[in-house]
């Protein structure tokens, strides 16, 4: 699957997962993708501890309430760095980790495995903090995004995204479509 088509297969897969275990070898492809992206100042803020055991992934629902993780066969902790270039101009934390998690995106995707991006459920009821006390991250550091990870049992679609026209344009904000430049 070339890069095009994983963009255009990957979405957010909130169904069950087939009861295979997601070997060991395709987990660490998908987070060498998230390691591979770019990050501010090449500072490779982001950290990402890899769940495979059942028991833990149990206690990752019951923290989070989410029936999703408690389904999976896998998921990635992926961890911000807070204070990540704090000793040069700007921070980029929230940044790397969020380049990180759409390789990792892609790459589940290229693999045949569906996921989610959960972040925003973390940041209720100190779930991200429990869930990295659960997991051993230091407190200096943050879990930002859990990528529950499987075989999907069901057919998942991306959900539709507005038209290029409405938040594209060539030259200049808003500008109205003209014919190409290309060879003139
Ligand atoms: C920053 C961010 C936070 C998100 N948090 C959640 C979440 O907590 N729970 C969830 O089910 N989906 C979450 N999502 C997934 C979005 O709901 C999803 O990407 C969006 O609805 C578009 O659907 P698509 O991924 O299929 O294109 C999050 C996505 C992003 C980028």
């Amino acid at each position: 699957m070339d890069v095009f088509e994983a963009i255009e297969r990957r979405h957010s897969y909130r169904g069950t997962f087939a009861p295979q275990r997601v070997p060991r070898a395709d987990l660490e492809r998908i987070v060498i993708a998230g390691i591979r992206a770019p990050s501010g100042y090449n500072a490779q803020s982001t950290s990402f501890v890899i769940v495979d055991d059942a028991d833990l992934l149990a206690k990752m629902a019951g923290i989070t309430g989410s029936a999703i993780i408690g389904g999976a066969p896998a998921a990635v902790a992926v961890v911000m760095d807070p204070d990540a270039t704090a000793d040069k101009e700007f921070r980029f934390g929230i940044e790397d980790y969020a380049a990180a998690a759409e390789n990792m995106l892609l790459a589940v995707t290229a693999l045949g495995y569906a996921t989610v991006w959960l972040d925003g459920m973390l940041r209720r009821e100190d779930r991200a903090a429990k869930v990295g006390a659960l997991l051993g991250v230091p407190a200096s550091r943050e879990v930002r995004v859990i990528l529950p990870i499987g075989v999907p049992a069901e057919l998942g679609v991306q959900r539709e995204k507005k038209p290029f026209a409405e938040r594209a344009w060539f030259n200049a904000w808003a500008a109205p479509a003209s014919p190409s430049r290309t060879g003139s």
